[in-house]
């Protein structure tokens, strides 16, 4: 009986996350989620963006430790496999991310950094939350097929984890770049190099790249899903922050750039 109504529960939050993804895309077409340079006034009492970070991203962590034992394949080698490289991108997301922010802010010349929303810091709990949940319990337990797909497992897996690392590369590399500059100059500067020649968030093009490549690893709604959230979330706020890009700087910032994705958008 407990199996079933958890089952039933997994699929509703499934549903419930492929419903998030297109309001999500529609709204912040329009209004952006007020950290950052999109921050604004009005939105309650804020944190500091390094702790916002680790809260928003700990459940990421946490419900692997506590969900992944749990499971039917929990001790399946396949199953360790893919949860990996789920783990290394949060485990850097969650734990070395927030101190990096946190000692770029300590070096910076002059201190601009504003405070995170708190009721921001708390929705992306709860929507990290959910995903975890999706990904750890589809690998760790749902997944009906490590023993029964022939070769083909090995196949999605490493092609998979290519793109995903390809992903993770740009990702690392952009926020790196960001941070740096932000150290130096102490205030939002043109960033200039590498993948910000052709696109304006490298940073959010990485993170799109590595959840197709987690998509493909896992081969499953959940992975997929959780790559279209990623995008309805991600390519409208590249898109805003161009915008930001094109008013703040006008001439001097280049014009040849597209927002996220490279020649497209
Ligand atoms: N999977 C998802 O759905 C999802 C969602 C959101 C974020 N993320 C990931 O989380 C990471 C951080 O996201 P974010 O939205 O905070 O990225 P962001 O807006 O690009 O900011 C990253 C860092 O660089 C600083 N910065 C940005 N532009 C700058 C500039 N022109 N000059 C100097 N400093 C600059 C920011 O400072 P300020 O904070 O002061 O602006 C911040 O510390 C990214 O890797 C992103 O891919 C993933």
């Amino acid at each position: 009986m407990a199996a079933f109504l958890e089952q039933t529960f997994f699929h509703y939050a499934l549903l419930s996350f492929y419903l998030l993804g297109p309001p999500t895309f529609i709204v912040l077409r329009f209004f952006q989620f007020p950290y950052g340079k999109h921050n604004r006034v009005g939105w309650g009492p804020t944190i500091s963006p390094p702790l916002a970070w680790f809260i928003m991203e700990s459940p990421s962590i946490s419900l692997p430790l506590i969900l992944f034992p749990s499971g039917q394949h929990s001790t399946n080698p396949k199953a360790l496999a893919l949860m990996s490289p789920f783990l290394l991108h949060y485990f850097h997301r969650t734990i070395v991310y927030p101190l990096r922010i946190y000692q770029s802010t300590s070096q910076q010349n002059t201190k601009t950094t504003i405070g995170f929303p708190l009721l921001l810091a708390v929705n992306g709990f709860l929507t990290q939350a959910l995903n975890t949940y999706l990904q750890v319990r589809w690998v760790s337990h749902y997944k009906s097929d490590y023993d029964s797909d022939g070769g083909l497992f090995w196949w999605k897996f490493f092609g998979g984890l290519v793109v995903f690392l390809w992903g993770m590369r740009i990702n690392m590399w952009a926020d790196t770049a960001l941070l740096v500059l932000k150290r130096e100059s102490g205030g939002y500067k043109v960033p200039r190099g590498g993948w910000f020649e052709v696109v304006t968030c490298p940073n959010y093009l990485g993170e799109i790249v590595e959840w197709l490549g987690w998509a493909v690893m896992t081969w499953s709604w959940g992975g997929f899903g959780f790559f279209l959230y990623t995008c309805s979330n991600l390519v409208p706020r590249a898109c805003a922050s161009h915008k930001w890009y094109l008013e703040k700087f006008g001439e001097d910032y280049p014009k040849n750039r597209k927002a996220v994705i490279p020649f497209i958008v």
